[in-house]
């Protein structure tokens, strides 16, 4: 939950004094061992504020791995859990290109921030006073209003909205329980462009969405699904994965969509097994993945891809011998391959590796790689080398 933030709370804080003692309490260690010294140090220096200092500190240092420019920032707990990370917020704005656009759930101003480097006319607004009276010091070039994304409060703007994902304190995969509720919010911008970022996981059935649903995942993790209005989606593409990554200090991304081609061979396994990011499983869009990067399926219903090299940056696994997958056989050839430690990867048939491993009995000292899976209707196993990202 964390502090309950007030708005006198973010005048002291934006205050000269506020940012004064903030210098000060980020000065501190703040952790675990330090923690009970240091509370007592702001105590006796700051007395009440102790607890709003201390957590906007803490606050700042989590928001580091996840939003760019954010270290003066200001945020509740669970708005900085909510806000999206800068590589896909900025990836979204620049889509967006330089558009007017308006941000009807704009929180802290995650978003926000990414939409006024790409555009000049950035509108942000939200029903919660402390999270607005916070947008306000994090990005002081929006325009921003108290209004409830429910009644629409602009004319000719792109329109931007990230409805709340928690029901109850708890995740939720139905639409009309975000907060604003997605079916209500989708009539009230009828006839707008408009984008809405939501949980990958929302079940969009009974939405009958006729524009673009976009996967993104971050550094492997999916992240969120996106609706495009169909103004704004790309003629032909109803789905796309986006793939960001940060690596060695770089963003880079690669999007497939369902208007790429998707013709790939039906062959036999080739020396490498690559198992694809989760928005592109996610997205329907394997073959369409495969196609581009010269790689064909394990089987056709299941998403292993197979080829005889790995695309640049992704992570393979060099196929040492493939068998007929019984636990007994496994423990056997890992034991011959002296065997110390696997990772296990599993796919269409019913096996936990967590449950699996230590049946396997691994005793001796090199690490090794296991893809199980299922072709046609036989169980496999790819006994393989470590996974390995190609270029690195
Ligand atoms: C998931 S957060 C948005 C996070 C934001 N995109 C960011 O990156 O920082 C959802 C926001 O919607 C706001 N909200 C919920 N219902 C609303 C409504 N009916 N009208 C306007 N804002 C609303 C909440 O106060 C919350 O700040």
């Amino acid at each position: 939950m964390g502090y309950s933030f007030s708005l006198a709370d973010i005048e002291y804080l934006t205050s000269p004094q506020g940012a004064h003692a903030l210098e000060e309490v980020a000065a501190l260690e703040l952790s675990t061992r330090t923690h009970l010294a240091d509370l007592g140090r702001v105590r006796a220096r700051f007395g009440d504020r102790a607890a709003v200092l201390v957590e906007t500190v803490q606050l700042r240092r989590r928001a580091a791995g996840k939003l760019d420019d954010a270290g003066g920032w200001l945020f509740t707990d669970d708005a900085l859990q909510q806000s999206t990370p800068t590589l896909v917020a900025r990836r979204r704005a620049a889509r967006l290109g330089d558009r007017p656009v308006h941000d009807v759930t704009c929180s802290i101003g995650a978003e926000l921030a990414a939409l006024t480097a790409a555009s000049s006319v950035v509108l942000g607004s939200d029903l919660d006073p402390v999270r607005l009276a916070m947008a306000r010091h994090n990005v002081p070039r929006a325009a921003l209003v108290r209004a409830d994304a429910l009644h629409p409060c602009s004319r000719d703007t792109v329109v931007v909205a990230d409805p709340a994902r928690r029901a109850g304190g708890r995740r939720t995969h139905d639409p009309a329980r975000l907060e604003p509720p997605l079916p209500a919010l989708l009539d009230a911008w009828e006839g707008r462009d408009l984008v809405v970022k939501c949980a990958p996981g929302l079940d969009f059935s009974s939405l009958d969405w006729a524009g673009e649903i976009e996967v993104v995942s971050l550094d492997g993790a999916v992240r969120e699904a996106c609706l495009w209005s169909p103004g704004l989606a790309q003629p032909g593409v109803t789905r796309r994965a986006s793939v960001l990554r940060t690596e060695r200090g770089v963003d880079a991304w690669e999007d497939v969509t369902d208007a790429d081609p998707d013709d790939i061979p039906e062959r036999a396994p080739g020396r490498w097994i690559v198992d694809p990011d989760g928005a592109i499983v996610r997205a329907g869009l394997v073959r369409h993945f495969a196609a581009r990067h010269g790689l064909w399926q394990l089987d056709p219903r299941i998403a292993y891809l197979t080829g005889d090299r790995v695309p640049e940056g992704m992570r393979g696994f060099r196929v040492l011998d493939r068998i007929k997958f019984s636990e007994k056989a496994l423990r056997q050839e890992l034991t011959r391959r002296d065997c110390g430690s696997v990772e296990i990867l599993v796919r269409g048939v019913d096996v936990d590796p967590a449950v699996l491993r230590p049946r396997l009995k691994l005793r001796g000292s090199a690490p090794l790689a296991v893809v199980i899976t299922r072709i046609g209707r036989a169980g496999v196993a790819f006994v393989c080398e470590p996974g390995a990202v190609a270029g690195a």
